[in-house]
């Protein structure tokens, strides 16, 4: 093993991922808190870290000989994670430094030889103790051994892709995808030597025939942004694996609440943390989650590239995590009844929501999904006036991109969110002039519709 190997590893392991242990029982572990704890310094503060761990989380139980069931998705949002402060802070802190003192030259040379792990600058994954402590409470939540915080999800793609293609490389991706992903599959990844191709990856046999020899990685969108479709992780990801590829999936639609594609066979997965793990519209960030020796790769290109979560941000997102359970079965519940309070509409030609019987994937979607999430999209058969005249007569729901917040969100993806890519792409996948998209918020239901109601009668 390298110095660099060793660091990495290291580094991993102070990132409480627990290299091939299941994340789910992540929360209490002793070893993690005193590795927080060691770098604080002073034996009195590990000695009271490691009795407050004694006490609580798992430990109790393990002690009495009991076997415990992996807690639920419910209890990990709130509690996975927690405990990085040998104060015993209830929340946990801001640990807002941009690097880490040391005890000594031998501790310096220690944790930068890769000997010892521990916090040294912000930049270099695992960060600080509020970056552990939101990461870790996400993979315990997406099922994974190890993840990194980043920036924006922009920032977690480049990240991931980046670390494992390289020239000559080929990538195949869902035909519909975010507009930002499309820029940096059509502008940004070809100028280094990566070959593209998208197909309708909600139809198996065009992701066979897109499979190519030089594939390394499929990236999947699902549910798609905006049209709703729904992929087959779990096929998709044997074929990749059978083709030699690996797959990763941005599941910023569905959120690990709804949706965990490394569970169904996918090895890594991708998240804006903007949306539904911040959920409240004040914060940028993203995140990769996946196999250790994946995230081992995402590492190296964090630290070179820069563009790892700001401090502020982590603690956010992680504050965010704590109710993400609670908003998505609200946000899911509210974008069900506008999809069928829109069906009812003479003005709506196409309603897009897994949730639907009419939606063409609704099938795989309720295999796949434990929820149908918060977003839905609509084709008006007034076209883009009409669609204009609707954005500007809704009184309750906010007129902007993004998505995943507690408020109702309006756009019109063909002029905002996916403007970027071009007309007659847009139209063959199914971004008409007249769709709409709505992010359903966790707002009363009946005044959502009530605002919907009397802006498709000014249409
Ligand atoms: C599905 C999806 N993936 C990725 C992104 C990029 O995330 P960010 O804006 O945090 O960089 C977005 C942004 O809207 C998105 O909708």
């Amino acid at each position: 093993m390298t110095g660099d190997d060793e660091r990495e590893k290291m580094a991993l392991q102070t990132m409480g991922t627990a290299l091939g242990k299941n994340s789910g029982a992540q929360k209490d572990s002793g070893a993690e808190r005193d590795e927080g704890a060691q770098r604080d310094g002073g034996n009195d503060r590990v000695q009271a870290v490691d009795q407050r761990a004694d006490v609580g989380g798992e430990k109790r139980g393990e002690k009495r000989g009991e076997k415990r069931r992996e807690r639920g998705f419910g209890t990990r949002c709130v509690h996975a994670g927690e405990g990085h402060n040998p104060y015993g802070a209830h929340a946990t802190p801001i640990y807002q430094t941009s690097s880490f003192s040391f005890d000594s030259s031998e501790e310096a040379e220690a944790l930068f030889s890769g000997r010892k792990s521990g916090y040294v600058y912000v930049r270099a994954p695992p960060g600080t103790p509020t970056h552990s402590a939101f990461t870790e409470k996400l993979v315990s939540l997406e099922g994974g051994e190890a993840g990194i915080s980043f920036s924006s999800g922009m920032a977690a793609e480049a990240a991931v892709i980046l670390s494992h293609l390289q020239q000559g490389d080929h990538l195949l991706s869902t035909d519909v995808i975010y507009g930002g992903t499309f820029g940096l599959f059509s502008a940004v990844l070809p100028r280094y030597g990566i070959q593209v191709s998208y197909a309708d990856t909600s139809d198996l046999e065009a992701v066979r025939s897109g499979l190519m020899e030089n594939t390394r990685m499929v990236f999947l969108e699902t549910p798609a942004n905006p049209t709703m479709s729904i992929s087959d992780i779990g096929e998709i990801s044997s074929m990749a694996r059978e083709a030699g590829a690996v797959t990763v999936v941005d599941n910023t639609f569905a959120s690990p609440c709804f949706q965990r594609p490394l569970e169904l066979g996918a090895d890594a997965v991708v998240e804006s943390c903007t949306k539904y793990i911040g959920g409240h519209s004040d914060l940028l960030g993203g995140a990769v989650v996946g196999s250790a020796s994946l995230i081992r790769g995402v590492r190296r290109m964090a630290v070179s590239f820069g563009g790892t979560m700001g401090t502020f941000e982590a603690w956010l997102a992680l504050r965010g995590l704590k109710t993400l359970h609670l908003r998505m079965e609200r946000h899911a519940s509210n974008a069900l009844a506008l999809a069928r309070f829109l069906e009812s509409r003479p003005e709506v030609r196409e309603v897009r929501y897994p949730g639907l019987p009419s939606h063409p994937q609704h099938h795989l979607a309720r295999r796949q999904m434990s929820g149908f999430g918060g977003m839905l999209s609509f084709d008006l058969s007034g076209g883009r006036e009409a669609a204009r005249k609707l954005m500007n007569a809704v009184e309750l729901s906010t007129l902007a991109v993004s998505l995943g917040s507690v408020d109702t969100l309006i756009e019109h993806p063909a002029s905002m969110t996916h403007a970027s890519i071009p007309a007659e792409v847009r139209e063959r996948i199914g971004i008409s002039p007249g769709m709409v998209r709505i992010s359903a918020g966790i707002e009363d239901p009946e005044d959502l519709i009530q605002d919907l109601e009397q802006g498709l009668e000014r249409i």
